[in-house]
Protein backbone atom coordinates (compact mmCIF):
# COMPACT_ATOMS: atom_id res chain seq x y z
CA UNK A 1 0.00 0.00 0.00
CA UNK A 2 1.31 3.56 -0.80
CA UNK A 3 1.59 5.65 2.23
CA UNK A 4 0.08 9.49 2.49
CA UNK A 5 2.32 11.99 4.80
CA UNK A 6 0.40 14.84 5.37
CA UNK A 7 2.69 16.59 7.54
CA UNK A 8 3.58 19.16 4.66
CA UNK A 9 -0.26 20.47 4.46
CA UNK A 10 -1.23 20.49 7.40
CA UNK A 11 -1.21 24.31 8.13
CA UNK A 12 -2.81 24.93 4.76
CA UNK A 13 -5.78 23.18 6.17
CA UNK A 14 -8.89 24.81 6.76
CA UNK A 15 -10.11 25.41 9.83
CA UNK A 16 -12.14 21.99 10.15
CA UNK A 17 -9.36 20.23 8.79
CA UNK A 18 -9.72 17.07 6.10
CA UNK A 19 -13.40 16.00 6.56
CA UNK A 20 -13.04 12.71 7.20
CA UNK A 21 -17.02 11.84 8.08
CA UNK A 22 -17.71 13.17 4.60
CA UNK A 23 -14.77 10.91 3.31
CA UNK A 24 -15.77 8.17 4.54
CA UNK A 25 -19.85 8.25 3.49
CA UNK A 26 -18.41 8.96 0.03
CA UNK A 27 -16.34 5.65 0.18
CA UNK A 28 -19.19 3.52 1.52
CA UNK A 29 -21.75 5.03 -1.35
CA UNK A 30 -18.39 3.73 -3.63
CA UNK A 31 -18.43 0.47 -1.85
CA UNK A 32 -22.25 -0.04 -2.20
CA UNK A 33 -22.71 1.28 -5.34
CA UNK A 34 -25.40 4.01 -4.33
CA UNK A 35 -23.70 6.97 -5.66
CA UNK A 36 -24.14 8.85 -8.96
CA UNK A 37 -22.93 6.78 -12.01
CA UNK A 38 -22.39 3.42 -10.00
CA UNK A 39 -23.08 1.44 -13.49
CA UNK A 40 -19.14 2.17 -13.98
CA UNK A 41 -17.52 0.95 -10.88
CA UNK A 42 -16.59 -2.13 -12.18
CA UNK A 43 -12.81 -1.43 -11.76
CA UNK A 44 -13.06 -1.66 -8.61
CA UNK A 45 -13.62 -5.70 -9.47
CA UNK A 46 -11.54 -5.57 -12.48
CA UNK A 47 -8.18 -7.44 -11.04
CA UNK A 48 -10.26 -10.03 -9.82
CA UNK A 49 -12.81 -10.21 -12.78
CA UNK A 50 -9.21 -10.29 -15.45
CA UNK A 51 -7.72 -13.29 -13.49
CA UNK A 52 -10.82 -15.34 -13.89
CA UNK A 53 -11.83 -14.53 -17.03
CA UNK A 54 -9.29 -13.00 -19.69
CA UNK A 55 -5.62 -13.24 -18.25
CA UNK A 56 -4.12 -16.16 -19.82
CA UNK A 57 -5.18 -15.21 -23.41
CA UNK A 58 -3.43 -11.58 -22.54
CA UNK A 59 -0.22 -13.90 -21.45
CA UNK A 60 -0.58 -16.26 -25.17
CA UNK A 61 -1.33 -13.59 -26.93
CA UNK A 62 1.59 -11.64 -26.13
CA UNK A 63 3.67 -14.57 -25.92
CA UNK A 64 2.95 -14.94 -29.68
CA UNK A 65 3.65 -11.13 -30.47
CA UNK A 66 6.67 -11.25 -28.53
CA UNK A 67 7.97 -14.53 -30.60
CA UNK A 68 7.20 -13.16 -34.05
CA UNK A 69 7.13 -9.35 -34.30
CA UNK A 70 10.17 -6.80 -33.35
CA UNK A 71 7.28 -4.35 -32.52
CA UNK A 72 3.81 -3.87 -31.52
CA UNK A 73 1.60 -0.63 -32.42
CA UNK A 74 -0.74 0.05 -29.73
CA UNK A 75 -3.78 2.34 -31.28
CA UNK A 76 -5.71 3.93 -29.06
CA UNK A 77 -6.68 7.37 -27.25
CA UNK A 78 -6.93 8.82 -23.37
CA UNK A 79 -7.88 5.94 -21.27
CA UNK A 80 -7.02 4.08 -24.13
CA UNK A 81 -3.29 4.46 -23.71
CA UNK A 82 -2.25 6.56 -21.36
CA UNK A 83 -2.09 3.66 -18.48
CA UNK A 84 -0.51 1.12 -20.88
CA UNK A 85 2.30 3.74 -21.71
CA UNK A 86 2.71 5.11 -18.22
CA UNK A 87 3.65 1.65 -17.09
CA UNK A 88 5.79 0.92 -20.03
CA UNK A 89 8.04 3.89 -19.08
CA UNK A 90 8.08 3.73 -15.53
CA UNK A 91 8.80 0.04 -15.31
CA UNK A 92 10.38 -0.45 -18.84
CA UNK A 93 12.52 2.43 -19.78
CA UNK A 94 14.61 0.64 -21.61
CA UNK A 95 13.47 -2.06 -23.62
CA UNK A 96 15.07 -5.62 -23.10
CA UNK A 97 17.12 -7.16 -25.95
CA UNK A 98 14.38 -9.75 -26.56
CA UNK A 99 11.42 -7.03 -26.30
CA UNK A 100 9.39 -5.28 -29.45
CA UNK A 101 9.93 -1.54 -29.42
CA UNK A 102 6.19 -0.49 -28.35
CA UNK A 103 5.19 2.37 -30.48
CA UNK A 104 1.53 4.53 -29.46
CA UNK A 105 0.05 5.99 -32.32
CA UNK A 106 -3.91 7.43 -32.93
CA UNK A 107 -3.78 9.16 -29.87
CA UNK A 108 -4.02 12.59 -31.56
CA UNK A 109 -4.24 13.87 -35.40
CA UNK A 110 -0.75 14.80 -36.23
CA UNK A 111 0.46 14.47 -39.59
CA UNK A 112 4.08 14.39 -38.53
CA UNK A 113 3.97 12.44 -35.35
CA UNK A 114 2.10 9.82 -37.58
CA UNK A 115 4.79 9.92 -40.07
CA UNK A 116 7.43 9.88 -37.78
CA UNK A 117 5.94 6.56 -36.38
CA UNK A 118 6.00 5.34 -40.04
CA UNK A 119 9.33 5.93 -40.20
CA UNK A 120 10.39 4.36 -36.81
CA UNK A 121 8.78 1.38 -37.98
CA UNK A 122 10.27 0.40 -40.76
CA UNK A 123 9.64 -2.80 -42.60
CA UNK A 124 9.92 -4.82 -39.17
CA UNK A 125 7.05 -7.42 -38.36
CA UNK A 126 4.51 -6.06 -36.41
CA UNK A 127 1.48 -6.27 -34.63
CA UNK A 128 -1.12 -3.88 -34.46
CA UNK A 129 -3.47 -3.61 -31.20
CA UNK A 130 -6.20 -0.89 -31.43
CA UNK A 131 -8.42 0.17 -27.97
CA UNK A 132 -11.24 1.86 -28.10
CA UNK A 133 -14.42 1.03 -25.99
CA UNK A 134 -16.63 3.02 -28.39
CA UNK A 135 -15.08 1.93 -31.27
CA UNK A 136 -15.91 5.00 -33.41
CA UNK A 137 -13.33 7.34 -31.84
CA UNK A 138 -11.80 9.71 -34.58
CA UNK A 139 -8.36 9.62 -33.95
CA UNK A 140 -7.91 6.13 -33.33
CA UNK A 141 -10.06 4.94 -35.79
CA UNK A 142 -8.16 7.44 -38.44
CA UNK A 143 -5.01 5.67 -37.42
CA UNK A 144 -5.96 2.00 -37.59
CA UNK A 145 -7.22 2.36 -41.43
CA UNK A 146 -3.33 3.32 -41.89
CA UNK A 147 -2.06 0.67 -40.32
CA UNK A 148 -4.28 -1.95 -40.89
CA UNK A 149 -3.50 -1.17 -44.76
CA UNK A 150 0.25 -1.47 -43.93
CA UNK A 151 -0.28 -5.14 -42.84
CA UNK A 152 -1.82 -5.80 -45.37
CA UNK A 153 0.20 -4.91 -47.76
CA UNK A 154 2.96 -7.02 -45.77
CA UNK A 155 1.21 -9.76 -44.71
CA UNK A 156 -1.28 -10.15 -47.49
CA UNK A 157 -4.40 -12.91 -46.95
CA UNK A 158 -2.28 -13.14 -43.34
CA UNK A 159 -3.31 -9.86 -41.99
CA UNK A 160 -5.73 -10.64 -39.97
CA UNK A 161 -3.68 -12.64 -37.49
CA UNK A 162 -2.09 -9.26 -36.87
CA UNK A 163 -4.79 -7.22 -35.56
CA UNK A 164 -5.67 -7.20 -31.94
CA UNK A 165 -9.11 -5.42 -30.89
CA UNK A 166 -9.40 -4.27 -27.95
CA UNK A 167 -13.36 -3.26 -27.54
CA UNK A 168 -17.19 -3.25 -26.16
CA UNK A 169 -17.92 -6.89 -25.78
CA UNK A 170 -21.49 -6.73 -28.19
CA UNK A 171 -21.43 -3.09 -29.88
CA UNK A 172 -19.33 -0.37 -32.25
CA UNK A 173 -18.13 -0.23 -35.75
CA UNK A 174 -14.80 -1.45 -34.22
CA UNK A 175 -16.53 -4.73 -32.71
CA UNK A 176 -18.82 -5.58 -35.70
CA UNK A 177 -15.50 -5.27 -38.10
CA UNK A 178 -13.51 -7.68 -35.95
CA UNK A 179 -15.97 -9.82 -36.02
CA UNK A 180 -16.27 -10.11 -39.46
CA UNK A 181 -12.93 -10.40 -40.74
CA UNK A 182 -12.44 -12.57 -37.74
CA UNK A 183 -9.85 -10.61 -35.67
CA UNK A 184 -8.97 -11.51 -31.32
CA UNK A 185 -10.89 -9.33 -29.18
CA UNK A 186 -10.21 -8.73 -25.94
CA UNK A 187 -13.41 -6.80 -23.73
CA UNK A 188 -13.30 -3.42 -22.31
CA UNK A 189 -16.45 -3.92 -19.99
CA UNK A 190 -19.50 -2.11 -20.08
CA UNK A 191 -19.22 -1.00 -15.96
CA UNK A 192 -15.72 0.18 -16.83
CA UNK A 193 -14.78 4.12 -18.35
CA UNK A 194 -11.22 4.35 -20.39
CA UNK A 195 -9.53 6.33 -17.92
CA UNK A 196 -10.23 3.27 -15.00
CA UNK A 197 -9.63 0.15 -17.49
CA UNK A 198 -5.78 0.28 -16.99
CA UNK A 199 -6.21 -3.40 -15.26
CA UNK A 200 -7.90 -4.56 -17.92
CA UNK A 201 -6.56 -5.99 -21.32
CA UNK A 202 -6.79 -2.00 -22.55
CA UNK A 203 -3.20 -1.86 -20.41
CA UNK A 204 -2.56 -5.31 -19.78
CA UNK A 205 -2.04 -6.52 -23.28
CA UNK A 206 0.47 -4.16 -24.38
CA UNK A 207 2.51 -4.14 -21.10
CA UNK A 208 2.72 -7.84 -21.06
CA UNK A 209 4.23 -7.57 -24.91
CA UNK A 210 6.70 -4.96 -23.17
CA UNK A 211 7.87 -7.36 -20.83
CA UNK A 212 5.92 -6.27 -17.65
CA UNK A 213 5.05 -9.30 -15.25
CA UNK A 214 1.11 -8.59 -15.15
CA UNK A 215 0.14 -11.66 -13.23
CA UNK A 216 1.95 -9.90 -10.65
CA UNK A 217 0.59 -6.23 -11.27
CA UNK A 218 -2.58 -7.93 -11.10
CA UNK A 219 -2.02 -10.36 -8.01
CA UNK A 220 -0.93 -7.29 -6.18
CA UNK A 221 -3.96 -5.28 -7.43
CA UNK A 222 -6.34 -7.17 -5.77
CA UNK A 223 -4.53 -7.10 -2.84
CA UNK A 224 -4.63 -3.34 -2.21
CA UNK A 225 -8.43 -3.03 -3.46
CA UNK A 226 -8.94 -5.33 -0.75
CA UNK A 227 -7.31 -2.88 1.67
CA UNK A 228 -8.34 0.54 0.38
CA UNK A 229 -11.93 -0.84 1.06
CA UNK A 230 -11.64 -0.92 4.59
CA UNK A 231 -13.37 2.46 6.26
CA UNK A 232 -10.60 3.83 7.82
CA UNK A 233 -9.18 7.14 9.07
CA UNK A 234 -5.77 4.98 8.03
CA UNK A 235 -7.17 4.64 4.93
CA UNK A 236 -4.68 6.33 2.37
CA UNK A 237 -7.34 6.76 -0.39
CA UNK A 238 -9.61 8.22 2.36
CA UNK A 239 -6.25 10.34 3.34
CA UNK A 240 -5.79 11.87 0.12
CA UNK A 241 -8.85 12.41 -0.88
CA UNK A 242 -9.84 14.76 2.44
CA UNK A 243 -6.82 16.37 2.48
CA UNK A 244 -7.50 17.59 -1.54
CA UNK A 245 -10.70 18.66 -0.76
CA UNK A 246 -9.95 20.47 2.29
CA UNK A 247 -7.57 22.71 0.22
CA UNK A 248 -9.28 22.81 -2.06
CA UNK A 249 -12.15 25.18 0.28
CA UNK A 250 -9.15 27.17 1.25
CA UNK A 251 -8.82 28.42 -2.67
CA UNK A 252 -6.03 25.66 -3.77
CA UNK A 253 -7.42 24.71 -6.99
CA UNK A 254 -4.54 23.46 -8.82
CA UNK A 255 -2.73 20.25 -7.99
CA UNK A 256 0.95 19.69 -9.27
CA UNK A 257 1.75 16.13 -9.38
CA UNK A 258 5.51 15.92 -9.12
CA UNK A 259 7.97 13.02 -9.17
CA UNK A 260 12.16 12.67 -9.12
CA UNK A 261 11.93 9.83 -11.24
CA UNK A 262 11.69 10.87 -15.04
CA UNK A 263 10.07 7.40 -15.78
CA UNK A 264 7.36 8.57 -14.13
CA UNK A 265 6.55 11.31 -16.41
CA UNK A 266 3.14 9.34 -18.40
CA UNK A 267 2.10 7.99 -15.27
CA UNK A 268 1.71 11.63 -14.13
CA UNK A 269 -0.08 12.43 -18.31
CA UNK A 270 -2.46 8.98 -16.84
CA UNK A 271 -3.20 10.76 -13.16
CA UNK A 272 -3.84 14.27 -15.32
CA UNK A 273 -6.88 12.37 -17.26
CA UNK A 274 -8.11 10.36 -14.26
CA UNK A 275 -8.59 13.31 -12.06
CA UNK A 276 -9.31 16.18 -14.75
CA UNK A 277 -12.35 13.95 -16.44
CA UNK A 278 -13.50 12.75 -13.16
CA UNK A 279 -13.37 15.72 -11.32
CA UNK A 280 -13.49 18.60 -13.85
CA UNK A 281 -17.49 19.57 -13.76
CA UNK A 282 -20.06 21.23 -12.77
CA UNK A 283 -18.02 24.68 -12.90
CA UNK A 284 -15.77 22.88 -10.03
CA UNK A 285 -12.37 20.44 -9.64
CA UNK A 286 -8.89 20.77 -8.97
CA UNK A 287 -7.44 21.60 -12.16
CA UNK A 288 -4.44 18.65 -12.54
CA UNK A 289 -0.68 19.48 -13.85
CA UNK A 290 2.59 17.74 -13.20
CA UNK A 291 6.13 18.70 -13.06
CA UNK A 292 8.97 16.50 -13.57
CA UNK A 293 11.94 17.09 -10.55
CA UNK A 294 14.71 18.37 -10.36
CA UNK A 295 14.20 19.05 -14.24
CA UNK A 296 11.20 21.20 -13.45
CA UNK A 297 12.71 23.24 -10.94
CA UNK A 298 14.93 25.13 -13.77
CA UNK A 299 11.86 26.23 -15.55
CA UNK A 300 8.79 25.55 -13.08
CA UNK A 301 10.49 26.36 -10.09
CA UNK A 302 9.98 29.89 -9.86
CA UNK A 303 6.51 30.60 -10.56
CA UNK A 304 5.55 27.16 -7.79
CA UNK A 305 8.27 29.11 -5.29
CA UNK A 306 6.55 32.54 -5.23
CA UNK A 307 3.63 32.51 -7.97
CA UNK A 308 0.02 33.07 -7.53
CA UNK A 309 -0.57 31.03 -3.71
CA UNK A 310 -3.14 28.54 -5.49
CA UNK A 311 -0.99 25.66 -5.81
CA UNK A 312 -0.64 22.50 -3.73
CA UNK A 313 1.65 19.98 -4.64
CA UNK A 314 1.27 15.96 -4.56
CA UNK A 315 4.87 14.38 -4.49
CA UNK A 316 5.31 10.84 -5.64
CA UNK A 317 8.07 9.33 -3.62
CA UNK A 318 10.05 5.88 -4.89
CA UNK A 319 11.05 5.12 -1.01
CA UNK A 320 13.84 2.63 -2.73
CA UNK A 321 15.91 3.58 -5.95
CA UNK A 322 16.20 0.35 -8.50
CA UNK A 323 19.99 0.99 -8.94
CA UNK A 324 22.83 3.13 -6.94
CA UNK A 325 25.72 5.18 -8.35
CA UNK A 326 28.64 6.40 -6.09
CA UNK A 327 29.56 9.68 -6.49
CA UNK A 328 33.27 9.38 -7.93
CA UNK A 329 36.11 11.66 -5.84
CA UNK A 330 38.20 13.84 -7.94
CA UNK A 331 41.93 14.63 -7.29
CA UNK A 332 41.73 18.24 -9.09
CA UNK A 333 38.38 18.87 -7.67
CA UNK A 334 38.22 21.70 -10.08
CA UNK A 335 34.27 21.55 -10.07
CA UNK A 336 34.46 21.60 -6.23
CA UNK A 337 31.70 19.14 -6.26
CA UNK A 338 33.94 16.48 -3.78
CA UNK A 339 31.42 16.95 -1.37
CA UNK A 340 29.09 14.80 -2.69
CA UNK A 341 32.18 11.92 -3.56
CA UNK A 342 31.17 8.53 -2.09
CA UNK A 343 27.68 8.84 -1.57
CA UNK A 344 25.00 7.53 -3.50
CA UNK A 345 22.79 9.67 -6.44
CA UNK A 346 19.98 8.25 -4.96
CA UNK A 347 20.50 9.73 -1.80
CA UNK A 348 21.88 13.38 -3.11
CA UNK A 349 18.52 13.39 -4.79
CA UNK A 350 16.71 11.92 -1.69
CA UNK A 351 18.15 15.00 0.33
CA UNK A 352 17.52 17.45 -2.83
CA UNK A 353 13.64 15.96 -2.15
CA UNK A 354 13.78 16.99 1.30
CA UNK A 355 14.79 20.52 0.38
CA UNK A 356 12.59 21.10 -2.10
CA UNK A 357 9.61 20.12 0.24
CA UNK A 358 10.63 22.67 3.09
CA UNK A 359 11.50 25.46 0.59
CA UNK A 360 7.69 25.62 -1.08
CA UNK A 361 6.24 24.84 1.99
CA UNK A 362 7.87 28.09 3.44
CA UNK A 363 6.45 29.60 0.08
CA UNK A 364 3.03 29.24 1.00
CA UNK A 365 2.62 25.54 -1.17
CA UNK A 366 0.89 22.65 0.66
CA UNK A 367 2.72 19.43 0.35
CA UNK A 368 1.24 15.68 0.27
CA UNK A 369 3.82 12.90 0.03
CA UNK A 370 2.83 9.73 -1.68
CA UNK A 371 5.06 6.55 -0.73
CA UNK A 372 5.53 3.60 -2.51
CA UNK A 373 8.42 1.42 -2.69
CA UNK A 374 9.53 0.53 -5.29
CA UNK A 375 9.89 1.22 -9.30
CA UNK A 376 8.11 -2.16 -9.78
CA UNK A 377 4.75 -4.32 -10.92
CA UNK A 378 3.88 -4.15 -6.99
CA UNK A 379 4.48 -0.30 -6.75
CA UNK A 380 2.71 0.22 -10.34
CA UNK A 381 -0.31 -1.93 -8.75
CA UNK A 382 -0.62 0.20 -5.57
CA UNK A 383 0.05 3.60 -7.32
CA UNK A 384 -3.06 2.46 -9.68
CA UNK A 385 -5.66 1.29 -7.24
CA UNK A 386 -4.77 4.09 -4.57
CA UNK A 387 -4.91 6.91 -7.34
CA UNK A 388 -8.09 5.66 -8.51
CA UNK A 389 -9.77 4.50 -5.31
CA UNK A 390 -8.75 8.13 -3.90
CA UNK A 391 -10.14 10.08 -7.43
CA UNK A 392 -13.74 8.49 -6.78
CA UNK A 393 -13.86 9.63 -3.21
CA UNK A 394 -12.98 12.70 -4.29
CA UNK A 395 -14.90 13.50 -6.54
CA UNK A 396 -18.27 11.97 -4.40
CA UNK A 397 -17.04 14.35 -1.75
CA UNK A 398 -17.45 17.04 -3.97
CA UNK A 399 -20.61 16.44 -5.30
CA UNK A 400 -20.00 15.27 -8.73
CA UNK A 401 -20.61 12.30 -10.50
CA UNK A 402 -16.66 11.27 -11.75
CA UNK A 403 -17.53 8.42 -13.70
CA UNK A 404 -18.86 10.40 -16.70
CA UNK A 405 -17.29 13.01 -19.09
CA UNK A 406 -20.42 15.32 -20.57
CA UNK A 407 -17.64 17.81 -21.65
CA UNK A 408 -15.79 15.95 -23.95
CA UNK A 409 -18.38 15.86 -26.42
CA UNK A 410 -18.77 19.84 -27.27
CA UNK A 411 -15.86 19.63 -29.23
CA UNK A 412 -16.13 16.57 -31.56
CA UNK A 413 -19.90 17.86 -32.60
CA UNK A 414 -17.99 21.09 -34.20
CA UNK A 415 -15.28 19.36 -35.01
CA UNK A 416 -17.28 16.58 -37.15
CA UNK A 417 -19.43 19.19 -39.29
CA UNK A 418 -16.35 20.65 -39.98
CA UNK A 419 -14.76 18.54 -41.79
CA UNK A 420 -17.94 17.32 -43.27
CA UNK A 421 -18.83 14.17 -41.47
CA UNK A 422 -21.99 12.87 -43.08
CA UNK A 423 -25.03 13.52 -40.68
CA UNK A 424 -23.05 15.81 -38.56
CA UNK A 425 -24.63 19.21 -37.24
O1 LIG B 1 -11.86 7.97 -20.12
C1 LIG B 1 -12.49 7.99 -21.17
O2 LIG B 1 -13.63 7.47 -21.26
C2 LIG B 1 -11.93 8.61 -22.43
O3 LIG B 1 -10.72 9.21 -22.23
C3 LIG B 1 -11.73 7.54 -23.49
O4 LIG B 1 -10.83 6.59 -23.01
C4 LIG B 1 -11.23 8.14 -24.79
O5 LIG B 1 -12.05 9.18 -25.21
C5 LIG B 1 -11.16 7.08 -25.87
O6 LIG B 1 -12.41 6.52 -26.09
P1 LIG B 1 -12.57 5.15 -26.83
O7 LIG B 1 -11.87 4.11 -26.05
O8 LIG B 1 -14.03 4.92 -26.89
O9 LIG B 1 -11.96 5.31 -28.20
Amino acid sequence: MVKVDLSGAEQFFTAAGPDYALAELAHKTLMNGSGLGADFIGWLELPRRIKETELQEILDTAKLIRSRSKALVVIGIGGSYLGARGAIELLRPIPGKDDPKVFFIGNGLSADALCDTLDMLGDVDFDVNVISKSGTTLEPAASFRIFRGLLEKKYGSKADEHIFATTDARKGVLKSVADRQGWKTFVVPDDVGGRFSVLSAVGLLPMAVAGIDVEKVIDCAIEEFKSLSVPSKENPAWQYAAARQSLYGKGYSVEILGCYEPSFRFMAEWWKQLYGESEGKDHKGIFPASVEFTADLHSMGQFIQEGPRNLMESIVRFTESRRAYIFPEDGENADGLNYLAGRDMADICRVAADAVKQAHISGGVPNIVIEVKKRDEAGFASLVCFFEMACAISGYMSGVNPFNQPGVEAYKKNMFRMLGKPGAM
